[in-house]
């Protein structure tokens, strides 16, 4: 049923202005749900459009299971109806004046269905979303949520190779987006369908994505899974796209593979994981998340007395500014209770796997 995607060095550069995407190449397992993250303009978009057909790429590749479907080096292009594709957008996109089964049974017009298989396909597509009650109802009486749900059963229902979702939850309220975020996965996963998911929201992508695709103006800078995002950021942008918010500036002092000691600029070592070109001598910038940093631990390593700038009480969690030599660094520490008063001083420890540097910005 579900099939896998690959899509090599694509290129679609508009009449104006830059490329919205420049040389990206990945691919999709069958059954995997892949997520592509980045800042507003970045290009994910325009890389799902190009994948539905609706784009024109200027070059590239995209296979679809085994079929090439753009090729634009060899005049070759499959329109959007032929790809098999299943597209959701932000928007509900659903016909107003149908009931939700209405709405769920049209892409199946014209596919040579007799009715009685089209209903099966539309109860079978329902019940996947959870909407099974609510199939005679007009599609205008329903939540946001349960109208996303609906356009969701009508990408499905005839068993797309590949499903496409382009920010599906932006449009509904906090809590309803929360609550989808969960169903989705289990939905996606249930059908057991090839997803490219689009999102500009981190945790979503967290959540959703079994691999993590980070953009930035059109370029594809790292495919992982979450964990990996989250712990080996491939740059300075990943990292601090994904929530490092503490940078410090230092030296390198030395190299041994993939770890290495920094010098900072107010004198402290620390010992950091090290992306790739750094040697010593090399200036470098290092990220650090704020939940990362452990506050009262024991451990030797990356281990300093600071001076406590502030603390803020946050409800479950509290964040606390510290000095560390010229460096101000913010680190958060779960539970309800306070325990380092501005003016205070802390022993603190930065675990080296968590500390990571990088060419200077
Ligand atoms: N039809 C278009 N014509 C010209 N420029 C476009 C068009 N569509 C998108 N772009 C540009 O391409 C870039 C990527 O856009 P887009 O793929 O929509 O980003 P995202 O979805 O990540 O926010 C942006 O700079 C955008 O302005
Ligand atoms: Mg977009």
């Amino acid at each position: 049923m579900s099939a896998n995607l690959a899509i090599a060095n694509l290129r679609k550069v508009f009449a104006t202005g830059k490329p919205a995407v420049d040389d990206v190449s990945f691919t999709v397992e069958a059954g995997e749900i892949v997520v592509l993250l980045g800042p507003s303009g970045c290009g994910k978009t325009t890389t799902l459009r190009c994948v539905a057909g609706l784009e024109h790429p200027t070059d590239g590749t995209i296979h679809i299971g085994d079929t090439l479907v753009s090729a634009p080096a060899r005049g070759l292009l499959v329109p959007p109806r032929a790809r098999n594709v299943g597209m959701v957008f932000q928007s509900y996109a659903v016909w107003p004046h149908m009931t939700v089964r209405q709405n769920v049974a049209y892409p199946l017009k014209g596919r040579g269905l007799t009715s009685d298989e089209a209903a099966r396909k539309v109860d079978g597509a329902l019940d996947l979303v959870d909407l099974a009650q609510y199939a005679d109802r007009p599609v205008v009486q329903l939540s946001g949520g349960q109208m996303q749900r609906v356009a969701l059963a009508r990408s499905m229902v005839y068993e797309p190779r590949l499903l496409l979702l382009d920010e599906p939850l932006s449009n509904l309220d906090a809590q309803l987006r929360l609550r989808l975020r969960d169903d989705l996965r289990r939905i996606i996963k249930a059908a057991g369908l090839t997803a490219l998911y689009v999102t500009h929201d981190q945790l979503e992508a967290v959540v959703l994505g079994d691999r993590i695709g980070v953009m930035q103006n059109g370029k594809l800078l790292q495919m992982a899974t979450p964990e990996q995002v989250y712990n080996r950021p491939a740059d300075l942008f990943v990292a601090s796209f994904t929530g490092a918010s503490n940078f410090m500036a230092g030296k390198v002092k030395a190299r041994d593979g993939e770890w290495g000691t920094v010098e900072l600029a107010g004198g402290h070592t620390i010992t950091a994981w090290f992306a790739t070109g750094l040697a010593a001598g090399d200036a470098v910038t290092i990220a650090i998340r704020p939940e990362n940093i452990r506050l009262e631990a024991a451990e030797a390593q990356n281990r300093y007395t600071v001076d406590v700038v502030s603390q803020r009480f946050q409800g479950v969690q509290t964040a606390y500014e510290l000095q560390l030599g010229s460096t101000t660094i913010e680190a958060l520490a779960t539970g309800t209770t306070m325990r380092h008063p501005a003016g205070s001083s802390v022993t603190i420890n930065i675990p080296p796997e968590i500390c990571w540097a990088y060419p200077a910005a």
